[in-house]
């Protein structure tokens, strides 16, 4: 089984729309016996919330469930227990290390840097630019590119 965890700010817009995204492309792939994924946030303001309306309207229109999506808080053991743990830009990262006290982690990627073509690298926050599309397409390159990634290190096919 490998393990994903998905981490943003508030565990509200991107992570979930992360975690949601990635568990339809694993779906299609018939490959979701073999992953468990998951969403966090680094903050703790929404927990217990569902996602954005924001997300919620852009999962729907591309018929993504947002069934069982709740923000919560990412925790030092979540950091030991994941396999990958993808941030969605630099400051969740460096979020995450003061949570866990530790300067690296060897499970720790930011997404948009297995998709080395692009020029941006961190996740533009919807919860501040308002252009959830932006997000949503951002993701589903990086997403595609995280599975192909996982799929040759861990030899699934
Ligand atoms: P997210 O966006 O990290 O993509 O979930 C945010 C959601 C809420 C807040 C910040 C970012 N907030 O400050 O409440």
């Amino acid at each position: 089984m490998v393990k994903v965890l998905f981490v943003c700010l508030g565990n509200i817009c991107r992570s979930p729309m992360a975690e949601a995204m990635f568990k339809h492309l694993v779906k299609q792939e018939g490959l979701e016996g073999q992953f468990q994924i998951d969403s966090a946030g680094t903050g703790d303001w929404h927990i217990g919330n569902p996602p954005h309306q924001g997300t919620l309207d852009i999962l729907k229109k591309y018929q993504v469930s947002s069934e069982g999506l709740f923000a919560r808080q990412i925790t030092p053991e979540d950091m030991e227990q994941f396999d990958y743990i993808i941030a969605m830009d630099d400051s969740n990262i460096q979020n995450m290390y003061k949570i866990s006290g530790k300067q690296e982690g060897r499970n720790t990627f930011r997404l948009l840097d297995f998709k080395q073509e692009l020029q941006v690298k961190d996740v533009p926050d919807p919860y501040f630019t308002g252009d959830f599309q932006e997000t949503y397409d951002l993701l589903t390159e990086g997403l595609e590119a995280l599975l192909a990634h996982i799929k040759q290190e861990q030899a699934i096919s």
